[in-house]
């Protein structure tokens, strides 16, 4: 049943949108507007953390990330319109992540989107939450199709093709825990702190990442996917194993799993992009190498992405590291390109707790895994 209106406006038209987002730990409000010309103008772009929530249990607790969700994402979204200096009246389409993510924390946003829509008479655009990652680059430059993107997050760890709007090939994803979560729970095992990553980072400053022997997940498996628990695992029982182990032990294995996790990312990233070249050979050189999430954060990360993209004819861009991470602009820009098309939801759009970008691959083309199809895909 399709309640909302559809879109009077069409792709040249100046469109407005108001995005909002809280699928995991960050509850966001942002608007959008793209003038006729093509070019997209940021009006509001407001993020809350939940960090200091979550820091005393180690990690995001989906109770209190819902919660949190709940009580700021209306205050947000109003926040949002004001420094937009715009109404609702103003706005032309209401876009809420729907999925993959914390049920519960999803349900915050889409409901509320579906409120002011109902409310204001607005179209709805129900946003899948990794579509507005692999558009982000578009964001901060003008990043052209077909590029290759790593999303690389708490919550995910994927390869992808961004091909158009809407048309995006999962290469390979995590078959169990994102690369972010081998850094936060690897970190919490060595007492460092939440979140993990930045910890580890700073910790591995000092160490010798030749220390310690630890397995580079996957490294001649075929396809795309990735695994880092066994990663995870080699990293606890080296840590178990160290009679109380001082700052110097502590920076050594810091040190060995980053450079561990960096070269699994490196490694698949490599595969990933001869099958790029494959499926278009006739690309522009270098092609654009997309890195985006929180992991992207990460100095050797890049750098070893930044090394293997120009020995194979790549070339690594990260996003602005406020829409590397989970924001609401790149949802707003996600439903500005659907409301261009003419493509807007209904109420009854469902929050979910899985929705794989691209379902189909997998079934279509052996030669890629399947790897996990849920929010940590
Ligand atoms: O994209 P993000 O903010 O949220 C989602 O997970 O969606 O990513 C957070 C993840 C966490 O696992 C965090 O530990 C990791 O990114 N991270 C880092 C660094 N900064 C954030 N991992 C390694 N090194 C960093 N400097
Ligand atoms: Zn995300």
């Amino acid at each position: 049943m399709d309640l909302a209106p559809p879109s009077p406006k069409t792709q040249a038209s100046t469109l407005t949108v108001l995005g909002l987002e809280s699928s995991c730990d960050e509850t966001a409000a942002a608007i959008l507007r793209r003038h006729a010309t093509g070019e997209v103008e940021v009006l509001a772009d407001l993020v809350l953390g939940q960090t200091e929530a979550h820091a005393p249990f180690g990690g995001v607790v989906p109770e209190i990330a819902a919660r949190a969700h709940a009580e700021a994402i209306d205050g947000l979204a109003a926040a949002a319109l004001q420094e937009a200096g715009l109404g609702l009246d103003q706005i032309d389409g209401i876009a809420a992540t729907s999925g993959p993510g914390l049920i519960g924390g999803v349900m915050a946003a889409l409901m509320t989107a579906k409120g002011l829509a109902l409310g204001a008479g607005k179209p709805l655009i129900a946003v899948n939450h990794l579509e507005g990652h692999a558009l982000s680059p578009r964001l901060s430059q003008s990043a052209e199709f077909p590029y290759l993107l790593l999303l690389v997050s708490g919550g995910h760890t994927q390869l992808l093709i961004a091909e158009d709007v809407g048309v995006y090939h999962r290469l390979g994803s995590t078959i169990d825990d994102a690369a972010g979560e081998a850094f936060d729970k690897t970190a919490k095992v060595m007492g460092l702190g939440f979140p993990g990553g930045p910890a580890l980072e700073r910790c591995a400053t000092d160490g010798d990442a030749d220390r310690f022997d630890l397995p580079v997940p996957m490294r001649n498996k075929p396809g795309c996917d990735f695994s880092f628990a066994g990663l995870k695992t080699a990293a606890r029982q080296i840590w178990d194993g160290l009679d109380q182990p001082g700052d110097q032990d502590k920076a050594d294995l810091a040190a060995s799993v980053q450079r561990a996790i960096a070269r699994a990312l490196a490694a698949r990233s490599k595969r990933a992009m001869a099958m790029f070249k494959d499926r278009f050979p006739a690309a522009d050189q270098p092609a654009p190498f997309i890195v985006a999430g929180g992991v992207a954060a990460n100095a050797s990360v890049r750098s070893m992405l930044a090394e293997t993209a120009a020995a194979e004819g790549f070339e690594l861009i990260a996003p602005p590291m406020k829409w590397c991470t989970d924001n609401a602009a790149m949802i707003a820009l996600a439903g500005l390109e659907h409301l261009a098309r003419g493509e807007t939801d209904g109420l009854d759009a469902p929050a979910r707790a899985r929705w794989p970008l691209d379902a189909s691959s997998a079934k279509l083309d052996p030669a890629i895994g399947s790897g996990r199809k849920g929010p940590k895909a």
